[in-house]
């Protein structure tokens, strides 16, 4: 029997560190967190994906009564720039989240879930080249330079 270890490196950064595109799209995030339709969980989050001529694409979170037809914000970016802007390539995704009626980001990192994860993993793939994912909290900005980078032993099949 054999051990494995899988780690994972993430940088995190302070507000003041990150570069212009970076802060204008961690704080794209931040806004989008204004189109959440989110009356179940109160938990406000924002998604913006910068493609690759400069685009920022946004979306929020939506939920429903039926609670599994609901959708997170990173999907609903990532669905709607693959519908609008065709063939264009992701390059980063920022999320950020506020909760209950805060105008504060949470004091933690919103990092996406399994679900976004594999969704954003196909994009990449599509890509051909990593898609950052900058990860807010009110304090600071936690960096992977890839999805794959937070989806070890990915199922893909292609
Ligand atoms: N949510 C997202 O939008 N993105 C994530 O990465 C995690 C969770 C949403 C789903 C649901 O509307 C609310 O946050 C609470 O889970």
């Amino acid at each position: 029997m054999k051990e494995r270890l899988i780690t994972l490196r993430l940088t995190e950064k302070s507000y003041n560190e990150l570069s212009k595109e970076d802060a204008e799209l961690v704080a794209s995030a931040r806004a989008a967190t204004d189109g959440s339709y989110a009356p179940y969980s109160n938990f406000h989050v924002g998604a913006a994906i910068r493609l690759d001529d400069g685009t920022i694409v946004t979306g929020a979170n939506q939920e429903n009564a039926a609670f599994p037809s609901g959708i997170c914000a990173e999907r609903t970016a990532a669905f709607y720039a693959g519908s609008k802007h065709i063939g264009r390539r992701f390059t980063a995704i920022a999320i950020a989240a506020r909760e209950g009626g805060s105008k504060e980001l949470t004091s933690y990192n919103i990092s996406p879930c399994a679900a976004c994860r594999q969704v954003l993993l196909e994009y990449e793939k599509l890509a051909g080249n990593g898609i950052r994912v900058l990860m807010a909290s009110q304090t600071n900005v936690l960096e992977a330079d890839s999805v794959a980078t937070l989806v070890p032993l990915a199922f893909s099949d292609f």
